[in-house]
């Protein structure tokens, strides 16, 4: 669930977002806080890998916020992304230790928009993409 105070803060720390930077200081995250999840993605040190993985995630976020309006049209795109991660190796105990890594990043890229407020939504958003997701996997 995320309220509607949560997807105005999440709208105000995302404008203007560099989605690129923000993969990249994901997958820096991952690699640094998380390395099981960081192994699942093959990524090696290689940094245009990391770049163009980094990519495909933000820009997948940036649908969601986008789409914060219609929940039913979000949970759906959650839900073919969770049925293609079935074939990833991603496994449920590597979206806990993600979290705090997005976060993470975000509190980076996004600098001073990074409020209280933001850090709250993105919480419960993130809460939403990881259930989707993990409820298709083990
Ligand atoms: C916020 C959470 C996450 C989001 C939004 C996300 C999104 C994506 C997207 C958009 C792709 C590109 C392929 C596609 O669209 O199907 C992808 C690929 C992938 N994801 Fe995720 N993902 C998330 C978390 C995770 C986690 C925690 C794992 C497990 C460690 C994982 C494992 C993978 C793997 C292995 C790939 C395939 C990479 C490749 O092309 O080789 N994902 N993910």
């Amino acid at each position: 669930m995320v309220s509607a105070a949560q997807k105005a803060a999440i709208r105000d720390s995302w404008a203007g977002i560099d989605l690129q930077a923000a993969g990249n200081a994901f997958y820096h995250q991952l690699k640094a806080n998380a390395p099981d999840a960081y192994a699942v993605f093959n990524l090696g040190g290689d940094a245009g890998k990391i770049a163009a993985q980094g990519l495909k995630v933000m820009t997948f976020i940036d649908g969601v916020v986008k789409g914060l309006d219609d929940m039913g049209g979000v949970k759906a795109s959650i839900d073919n992304l969770g049925q293609r991660h079935t074939g990833y190796g991603a496994k449920k105990a590597h979206f806990g230790p993600a979290g705090p890594c997005l976060l993470a990043a975000l509190a980076e890229v996004c600098g001073g928009k990074f409020t209280p407020a933001a850090k709250d939504g993105w919480t419960a958003l993130y809460g939403l993409i990881s259930d989707g997701i993990c409820s298709h996997l083990q």
